[in-house]
């Protein structure tokens, strides 16, 4: 088998855990050959998808309705560090619910204050009914504003910047109609519509003293978030439940936009790509039947590829998905009750970065959480393979997670910068970074030599609270400076 790709391709610990354990029978040995076989993703497939990023992300930029929708924000440039004031700002991502009230003050780069309400969103919400969703955020709106004393007027509302982590058509930066779920939800009466103005109604039916400034992408927000406190910011990236990234613009290489009044050629625009739908078609992504199991059993089969492949929901499900399988052939957990492995979605990616992160001896806190959430109790040879399979996925998770980056630099020719990365599998996976850096640098042929890498993945600020709360206020800065190019209600 190709076991060179699991022992040398990490950390020393990993090697030396190989050692400390019981060497795996013929059968698992072969097994997790095979698996190695389909998950690996060559230095030379890592270039050709990246190359053909390259294009879908090109062709985005044409015209609206294209695979990869390279969706337009409205965010005309980078912060200058200094904005101010005090906002509103609501985030409605995969997993949480957050409000946020934000004070950037404007006395030196990047000095603010956050004050934050946070529930995780119930699951009954991701595939309701709109109204149900909308009202449901209206009233922890009210509740947040009432609990915080925030007093906002008719005349003088408290502005608000609404985090809103899904594919948007935005016509204005206060707009932006849904082109489709990702990320498992399901809602009714969304797609198709404009997500700003049903939470604008819902609002206005509580009379709250509300007014929605800006919808944003929780890519875009990262970056700006970022930006705000280090100028070296280039992209902002999401790992998290989804997969995307948010990159800066000139609108003369938009031919989308470059016609629009009031819009010249070297004006910045941040794109928010949307790349989490690369390669729908399947032109050039490893699939192994294990993917094409999640793809059709999802709520939007056909839709998402690439981050069905790369990102924390699915990480952990094409864990379960190997594991069912190979049970299923009498490989692993003989004699043992599997009825709760064989729930959809049981395993987060959480589940995964914990096995990896195990360095408890023979791996006993593996085989604990193993029992504690599937009542499974594994032998030595099968928490061996187990920890090998979670290394399987979760490198090439993070190697095929470079392709979209690496292709926006080579598209805009960015030698240098931060990519300020935000999500759970970006910043709580123990070994992302650095697999992420050594793709990076496979695709982008850095010397070996270096002395540093030129691209940087750097944690992320805040992109939906604080990244949410600047481009409000350059928002509405540029309003009243008359400059009102995508921008619908008046400040
Ligand atoms: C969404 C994007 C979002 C990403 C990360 C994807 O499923 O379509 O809008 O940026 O997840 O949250």
């Amino acid at each position: 088998m190709d076991s060179k790709h699991l022992v040398g391709r990490d950390s020393k610990r990993e090697e030396s855990q190989i050692e400390a354990l019981a060497t795996l029978p013929p059968e698992l040995e072969e097994e997790i050959g095979k698996l190695d076989k389909d998950f690996w993703v060559s230095k030379e497939k890592l270039k050709e998808i990246s190359e053909r990023f390259g294009e879908e992300l090109a062709e985005g930029l044409e015209e609206n309705g294209k695979n990869i929708p390279m969706n337009i924000t409205w965010v005309l440039g980078f912060p200058t560090g200094r904005e101010n004031g005090s906002f509103l700002t609501l985030d409605l991502g995969g997993t949480n619910l957050r409000v946020c009230w934000i004070t950037l003050k404007d006395s030196k780069r990047g000095d603010l204050d956050v004050k934050q309400h946070q529930y995780k969103l119930p699951s009954e919400l991701k595939t309701g009914e709109a109204e149900a969703l909308w009202n449901y955020i209206a009233e922890f709106l009210e509740k947040f504003i009432t609990d915080l004393d925030l007093k906002g007027t008719k005349d003088d509302p408290l502005p608000l910047g609404f985090t809103f982590s899904y594919p948007a058509t935005q016509d204005y930066i206060d707009h932006g109609i849904l082109q489709t779920w990702t990320k498992g939800f399901d809602i009714k009466g969304v797609e198709g519509e404009d997500a700003a103005q049903q939470l604008r109604d819902a609002m206005a039916k509580k009379n709250l003293p509300i007014r929605l400034v800006a919808l944003i992408n929780d890519t875009t927000g990262a970056m700006i978030a970022s930006a705000y406190h280090d100028p070296s910011t280039i992209i902002g990236a999401i790992f998290g439940t989804g997969c995307n990234a948010a990159y800066m613009e000139d609108c003369g290489s938009i031919p989308k936009v470059a016609k629009t009044a009031g819009i010249t050629p070297d004006t910045p625009m941040a794109i928010n790509c949307e790349y989490g739908a690369f390669d729908n078609a399947h032109r050039v992504l490893p699939l192994t039947k294990y993917d094409t199991a999640i793809d059709a059993e999802s709520p939007r089969p056909g839709e998402q590829a690439f981050e069905k492949m790369s990102a924390g929901l699915y990480l952990g499900e094409i864990f379960r998905q190997v594991l069912v399988d190979v049970h299923s052939r009498g490989l692993i957990f003989k004699h043992q009750d599997v009825s709760k492995l064989k729930q959809p979605y049981i395993l987060d990616t959480g589940f995964l970065s914990a096995i990896e992160d195990d360095e408890s001896e023979k791996l006993s806190k593996t085989g604990d959480a193993f029992k504690e959430t599937l009542n499974i109790a594994p032998t030595e040879p099968e928490l061996e393979f187990i920890r090998r399979l979670a290394e399987l996925i979760a490198v090439r998770g993070a190697r095929l997670c470079v392709c979209g980056v690496a292709a926006i630099c080579r598209k805009k020719r960015l030698s240098s910068g931060h990519v300020a990365a935000d999500g759970s599998v970006a910043n709580k996976h123990p070994k992302f970074k650095k697999r992420w850096a050594g793709a990076m640098a496979e695709i982008l042929e850095w010397p070996e030599d270096r002395e540093e890498d030129p691209i940087v993945l750097t944690s992320a600020e805040d992109g939906s609270g604080v990244g949410a709360a600047v481009i409000v206020a350059m928002t509405l800065e540029r309003a009243k400076r008359g400059k009102m190019v995508g921008i619908k209600e008046q400040g």
